[in-house]
Order: structure tokens, then C-alpha cells, then sequence
């Protein structure tokens, strides 16, 4: 039926009000769009990225504690996708693991993500398919839950520290599955960046007081950090606040995944240097520069006061169910190679050296590489919903491990026998080389979960597995 001008005046005189109405019954999600998109990124004008919404890092996103996360994820990458929330506690459902929460969303398609956020936090999103590719590409994100009472701070800031390995040309070197990084330390890159900027500044103005959230976000590179001439307190781990603001001393060690929250207090003006030294060397990674009357000190303040803990339920250690988790393989391995016959290791190199898209399997959780999709795989263990369980990770590796546990908080009750004090809450715990650590936690959130090295390529080189809330 042809419509008239008059109809089609009206109709478009009415479509914002009609557009308002449909929002105030149904909000409308909130878009994310992944796409390839040149940006002035490490230190280059004009980067070949995959970006959300055009930018590296993608947009913050920011929430405040129990409102809805509502966003559309419009995948126009040239290959399939997802988004993972990395560390808050969501439905399964919405845990962005592809094949076992949810189906890969192919190009062109749209996968609606909508859930409460329980918990105010330093968090971060990212794919959680091709991985190694995609966020070495570009994509990541930080994602905020406001505190209901923070400690108050003249600036809030995000800080997502990142690695490029670029190649001869300045492009992504786009080996993402090299063997040399599988089987070692992972990816490493060589250009370090804060919020995607090369040689990163922040200016602050002498006296104020800054809360400084710190994201890993690279594949594979652990960042020992010490920031030289101000003082610093940490106040949450892994989005969860600490019992009481820790002063920063010495070096931060943050693998792949995980957040620290710092209050700092910009006391002493002049250029001050966030430096990581993991490893050999020392390298910049961003500078904090405070401007004032030379040499112009304020007087010190007091410790900022954490907000309250969330209530994350405290696991029940005498009916706890008792896991444990062998980590085994890499180069220089103590538990060996995985069962798959040398023939097919060698296969899998060949394969690969002719452009294939896959690891090959060195990484061992107890005696299995576990490899590609997850939904295939019997679980590592299984829980009754509400049951605590107390998990011992065992690294009989020679390498370093950041293990990222989906869907929950689990509390570090001991490292290598020795029991911590206040034992701290993480989503991500970091292994050192022959490390046993003694985790706990409420297996309170039902679904299939994963568990796995936040090593991108330790992850693909089968460092990963599932376990079952039921
Ligand atoms: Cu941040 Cu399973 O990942
Ligand atoms: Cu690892």
C-alpha cells in the first residue's frame, strides 16, 4: 500500500517519539562492533588492527554495581568471534566461550550479551575465540564497575598495559601460533604500551590523589612493576577490593589477565616512571608526570580505606570436594611431552610451517593436552552447585603460568606450603616455575566452566580445560 505524503510526514515527525517509547519498554543494547580498522597505534601513524568500535584498546566500559550490562556484539571481523567478561561472576550463558556457552558468532552476525554485574571492579573483555590472533590484533577492553563507596580520588584512571610484536615492515607479525612461543614463554612483544600508546603519560597536578586501575591485557607478558618516586597503596586485586590498602613497595608481578587497583599520591613533582623489569632489563612502560612548584612536596595523607569486600561466599574447607590440577609439558619439560605419537607432532608442525591456524600440543592439564574446542572434552572435575571445593594447582612446568579461572573468585590459601595471611581473592593466579598452590572456593555458579593458562599460546598449546558446576 503506497503511503502518502502526509502518512509519511507524520510517521517521520512521530519515529523519534516511537523510537523513545520502544526504548523506555525494551532498552536497546548497547553496540560493539569488531572490525579491522587502521590506528596511530605502537608508535605507528597507521596500524592494521582488529579494533571494537575502531580503537585500541576498545571503549571503556563502564558500569555501576548490579545495573545491567546490555551490548550487541556486531562481529564485522573477517573471521568468527565472541566476548569473554573476564572475571565477573555471570551466567554461563553470557561467559562467551565458544562451543560450550554459546556458538561462535560468524561474520556478519550479532550476539546480544545482557546480564547484572554483582560486583563493582577492575574487569576486562576480550575474544575468547582464535584468541591468540584476535587480542593480539587488538582486541581488548577494560570494563569498570563503580565502586558504591571507593575511596574518593581527584581521577579515576585505566591503565591497559599491552605488548605488539611487530614484524620488519612495522605490521602485526602474523605468526600467531609459532612454536618458539608456544612451547616457551608465549608471545612476547617487543613495543610495551599503556592504553595503546607507546611512551604514555599522565599529568597530574601536584597534591591530587589518583586511582590507577592496571589490566594486563597481553598474550603473554608478565610485568614485574615498580613506580619510582610516589607512593602507592594497592586496594583491590582482580576487581576484588583488599581488606585493607597494601603500601606499594618493591616490584607488582601481574601476569596475562590480571588487575590491580592503586591509589597514588602525586606528592613529588617531576617525572616519575612506572618501570617493569620481569626477567632481564628494564623497560618503560609509562610515566606519571606531576607538575608543581620545583621540588614542591605535600605532606603525606593517610592510607586510602578500600571499599567493602563483596560478598563472595566463604568456602567451607572441612566438607570442601579436593582437586587437583597437574600442569605438565612446554620446552625443557619435567612431566614430558603429552601421549600424542612424535609422528603427529611432527605432522602438526609441518601443517603448520604451511600456514596453518592451530598450536601444536605441548601444554598438559593432568596427562592431556587439551586442544581447539572445549565442548568435546570430559570434564577435569565436577561439583554439586554450592559445594566448596579446594583445588590444588600443581606446575611441574619450568614456565610461568597465569591460571584464570571462569565464573568464579577463588581464594590462594597457600603457596608452596607456606599458608598466606588474609588469603587474597583472584580470577587469575599466577604460577611460578614449580609452583603448588592451594586454592578454594564455592562452586556456587552453575555451567560448564573453563579453567586455563591466560598465556594465549600456552591456552592453544592445550593448557585449558573444563570443569562442571551442576
Ligand atoms: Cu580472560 Cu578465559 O579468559
Ligand atoms: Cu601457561
Amino acid at each position: 500500500m503506497p503511503i502518502g505524503r502526509r502518512e509519511l510526514l507524520l510517521a517521520t515527525a512521530l519515529a523519534p517519539l516511537a523510537a523513545a517509547a520502544a526504548r523506555a519498554a525494551a532498552p536497546l543494547p548497547r553496540p560493539l562492533r569488531a572490525a579491522p580498522a587502521n590506528v596511530a597505534a605502537a608508535g605507528q601513524p597507521a596500524l592494521p588492527v582488529w579494533a571494537y568500535d575502531g580503537q585500541v584498546p576498545g571503549p571503556v566500559l563502564r558500569f555501576r554495581r548490579g545495573e545491567v550490562l546490555d551490548i550487541e556484539l556486531d562481529n564485522a571481523l573477517p573471521d568468527p568471534t565472541t566476548v569473554h567478561w573476564h572475571g565477573i561472576r555471570l551466567p554461563n550463558a553470557m561467559d562467551g566461550v565458544p562451543h560450550l556457552t554459546q556458538p561462535p558468532v560468524a561474520p556478519g552476525q550479532r550476539f546480544r550479551y545482557r546480564f547484572a554485574l554483582p560486583d563493582a571492579g577492575t574487569y576486562w573483555y576480550h575474544p575468547h575465540l582464535g584468541t591468540p590472533e584476535q587480542v593480539e590484533r587488538g582486541l581488548a577492553g577494560a570494563l569498570i564497575v563503580d565502586d558504591d563507596a571507593a575511596p574518593p580520588v581527584d581521577e579515576d584512571q585505566v591503565w591497559l598495559l599491552d605488548d605488539w610484536r611487530l614484524d620488519a615492515s612495522g605490521r602485526i607479525d602474523d605468526d600467531f601460533y609459532g612454536f618458539m612461543d608456544v612451547s616457551h614463554a608465549g608471545r612476547i612483544g617487543q613495543r610495551l604500551t599503556v592504553n595503546g600508546a607507546t611512551d604514555h603519560v599522565l599529568d597530574l597536578q601536584a597534591g591530587q590523589r589518583i586511582r590507577l586501575r592496571l589490566i594486563n591485557a597481553a598474550n603473554a607478558r608478565i610485568f614485574a612493576l615498580e613506580l619510582r618516586g610516589l607512593r602507592g597503596w594497592m586496594i583491590a586485586r582482580d576487581g576484588v577490593p583488599a581488606d585493607h590498602a597494601v603500601p606499594w613497595e618493591g616490584q607488582l608481578l601481574l601476569g596475562p589477565g590480571m588487575r590491580a587497583d592503586i591509589v597514588i599520591d602525586a606528592d613529588a613533582t617531576g617525572r616519575h616512571v612506572l618501570v617493569d623489569s620481569f626477567g632481564r632489563g628494564e623497560r618503560l612502560v609509562g610515566t606519571v608526570a606531576v607538575a608543581g612548584r620545583d621540588g614542591q612536596r605535600t605532606a603525606a595523607r593517610p592510607a586510602p580505606r578500600p571499599a567493602a569486600a563483596p560478598p563472595l561466599p566463604a568456602p567451607k574447607l572441612d566438607a570442601a570436594a579436593e582437586h587437583t590440577l597437574v600442569f605438565g609439558g612446554g620446552m625443557m619439560g619435567m612431566g614430558g611431552w603429552p601421549d600424542d605419537p612424535w609422528t603427529e607432532r611432527v605432522a602438526r608442525r609441518l601443517r603448520r610451517l604451511g600456514g596453518s591456524r592451530e598450536a601444536d600440543p605441548v601444554w598438559t592439564v593432568n596427562g592431556h593436552a587439551h586442544m581447539g574446542r572445549h565442548d568435546g572434552h570430559a570434564p577435569l572435575f565436577s561439583v554439586p552447585a554450592g559445594r566448596s571445593v579446594r583445588l590444588v594447582l600443581d606446575n611441574r612446568t619450568r614456565w610461568w603460568h597465569p591460571i584464570h579461572l571462569h565464573g568464579h573468585h577463588v581464594q590462594v590459601l597457600s603457596r608452596n606450603g607456606q599458608p598466606l595471611a588474609d588469603p587474597p581473592w583472584r580470577d587469575t593466579v599466577l604460577m611460578a616455575p614449580r609452583d603448588q598452590l592451594e586454592l578454594a572456593f564455592v562452586a556456587d555458579n552453575p555451567g560448564r566452566w573453563l579453567i586455563h593458562c591466560h598465556v594465549l599460546e600456552h591456552h592453544a598449546g592445550g593448557m585449558g580445560g573444563v570443569f562442571t558446576v551442576e
